[in-house]
């Protein structure tokens, strides 16, 4: 392991100690930025860190870059090789959490001129455990929180800025004694948690808020409705949603990087289903999990394989 942490800025690896950016800087006014949330899951038994859907995550982030007129020049292919060669040098032998922020980096705050800021890259390795702490199902609260509209800020990939209102909204529901927050759209319904999609099963169907109920297309909500159809048969419905139906639900999960597939026990202090994590959650959390740290053959191509210290 390298004796100090490195994080990857203008271009180059440097100790995270040294990796600044001025008061200026444009992203940290306006939350100019898009960012992602990747796990590198180690494997202890392979010697090897396996990093989920990275590619995704990469394509998802130069989507959401495009959007924000910010022109990195890196291509998906570059952005894995720098983090490969990040997560190498770092050399963590635990779960670690990756951080890449693409940033309007101008030194310019009174100017809303997006195609006139130049940009920026940053790249951040930390050593990452649980999420969200429970041992089996989470207790959540509605939030009073509302989700941004698309017609207000682009919705589907990880803008900075759009981040407010899901801190707003766990900060809510954890000082209220909560685990976590479900977020409504503006109509009523139901769109997603502050960091996670949202699924529920009835009737051993599973349905979840579609791209236009403002979710973030979720990587681990993709994953998991491919594992669902192709694994298990299931029929998996993309829809708008009632807030009472997850009240109804047999079943009620949140699938996100950070929080991969968490059981929910209870919305707001109503118990769902039986209160515990329910069978089609498990099932799929059981092959989920053994499919991020490497140990499921058929999905190896959603696991980039890193060998912390190089190799
Ligand atoms: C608001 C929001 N929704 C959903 C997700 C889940 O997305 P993913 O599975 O790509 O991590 C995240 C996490 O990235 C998120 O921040």
């Amino acid at each position: 392991m390298s004796p100090e942490p490195y994080a990857f800025l203008g271009g180059k690896q440097l100790p995270l100690a040294e990796a600044k950016v001025g008061i200026m800087t444009h992203a940290l006014h306006y939350g100019t930025a898009v960012f992602e949330g990747i796990r590198g899951n180690w494997n202890k038994e392979h010697g090897v860190m396996y990093v989920f859907r990275l590619r995704e995550h990469y394509e998802r982030l130069l989507r959401g870059s495009s959007i924000l007129k910010i022109e990195l020049p890196y291509s998906v292919d570059d952005l894995i090789d720098i983090t490969t060669d990040l997560v190498e040098r770092n050399g963590y032998r635990e779960d670690v959490y990756i951080r890449p922020l693409a940033f309007k980096s101008a030194q310019l705050v009174a100017n809303l001129k997006l195609h006139e800021l130049e940009s920026d890259f940053t790249l951040i390795v930390v050593p990452f455990g649980a999420y969200i702490e429970n041992d089996g199902a989470i207790r959540c609260q509605t939030s009073s929180w509302r989700r941004p509209d698309d017609t207000m800020m682009p919705t589907g990939v990880k803008l900075a800025g759009l981040y407010t209102t899901g801190i707003l909204a766990k900060t809510e529901a954890v000082m209220a004694g909560y685990d976590e927050a479900i977020v409504l759209n503006h109509d009523g319904t139901v769109s997603e948690g502050t960091g996670e999609n949202l699924f529920l099963v009835r009737d051993g169907v599973l349905h979840t808020p579609s791209e236009t109920d403002n979710c973030l297309l979720g990587i681990t909500r993709e994953s998991v409705i491919t594992l669902a159809r192709e694994e298990f048969g299931l029929k998996v419905v993309e829809r708008r949603m009632h807030r009472s139906e997850l009240y109804l639900a047999d079943e009620v999960f949140l699938t996100g990087t950070a929080a991969h597939l968490t059981a929910v026990g209870e919305l707001d202090n109503r118990k769902i289903g039986s209160g515990e994590m329910g069978p089609i959650t498990q099932k799929l959390q059981e092959m989920y999990f053994d499919i991020v740290v490497g140990n499921n053959p058929k999905y190896m191509h959603w696991c980039h394989a890193v060998t912390p210290g190089g190799g």
